[in-house]
């Protein structure tokens, strides 16, 4: 079975979480954009979304889903998001879409995290995918160069400005033995806006190809 239909298999398991009269969390990426025209069939039961970039405020106010700010709605019940990597305990690394910002804080702010993976995303260790890191644009070199002597590869991803107006690094060639550790430790690089490690708040459910996996 193909990436795409995989995603698609999620993105339908990921409906019977969505509750009457909720509002929504919705994520970035192609994973998600599979999610968002099923929910526009039930735009009618639901409040409304909260999105985690302008791309997904589009898509849902193309099918009909009022979008809603987040200083409006207080904490929400469920966030659905892909991810780019998955390892067995449900630690993720996000922002290859560069929406990794937003995505953190609805994650933070939602009760459940749905993510919706393909089985491509699934590793034992993370950090074959990129790190994505969004950084305040003055303090790009300074953070590369912090990430350098970490023993990281940091490469600007040129041209790329996030929602928020900042750049993103993506940190090539790191083994992540201890994700929360690390997600700690560049957080606090002065600069760095977010780091896209998803360890301090995981998800709580992994849908790989519409199978619901169990956490180790
Ligand atoms: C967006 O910044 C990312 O975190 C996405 O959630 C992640 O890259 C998954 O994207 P795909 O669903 O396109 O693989």
């Amino acid at each position: 079975m193909d990436a795409l239909q995989q995603k698609k298999l999620s993105a339908q398991a990921a409906m019977k979480y969505v509750v009457d009269g909720s509002v929504v969390g919705v994520g970035t990426g192609s994973t998600v954009n599979e999610f968002i025209p099923l929910l526009g069939q039930r735009k009618h039961d639901i409040e409304g979304a909260v999105a985690s970039s302008e791309a997904s405020a589009a898509l849902l106010k193309q099918h009909g889903i009022r979008v809603l700010e987040l200083n409006n709605t207080g904490d929400l019940p469920l966030y659905v998001d892909g991810a780019d990597e998955c390892d067995p305990h449900f630690r993720l690394i996000k922002g290859g879409g560069a929406a990794l910002t937003r995505e953190k804080i609805i994650a933070a702010a939602s009760k459940k995290f749905v993510c919706l993976i393909d089985h491509s995303k699934r590793v034992d260790l993370l950090g074959s995918f990129p790190l994505p890191i969004e950084v305040i644009p003055m303090a790009r070199s300074f953070v590369a160069r912090q990430i350098a002597a970490r023993g990281g590869h940091p490469a600007w991803r040129q041209g790329v400005v996030t929602d928020n107006g900042n750049a993103i690094i993506d940190v090539h060639g790191l083994r992540i033995l201890h994700p929360e550790e690390m997600e700690r430790d560049l957080n606090q690089i002065p600069g760095v806006v977010t780091v896209g490690l998803f360890a301090l708040r995981r998800a709580d459910v992994v849908i790989a190809a519409g199978e619901v996996l169990t956490r180790v």
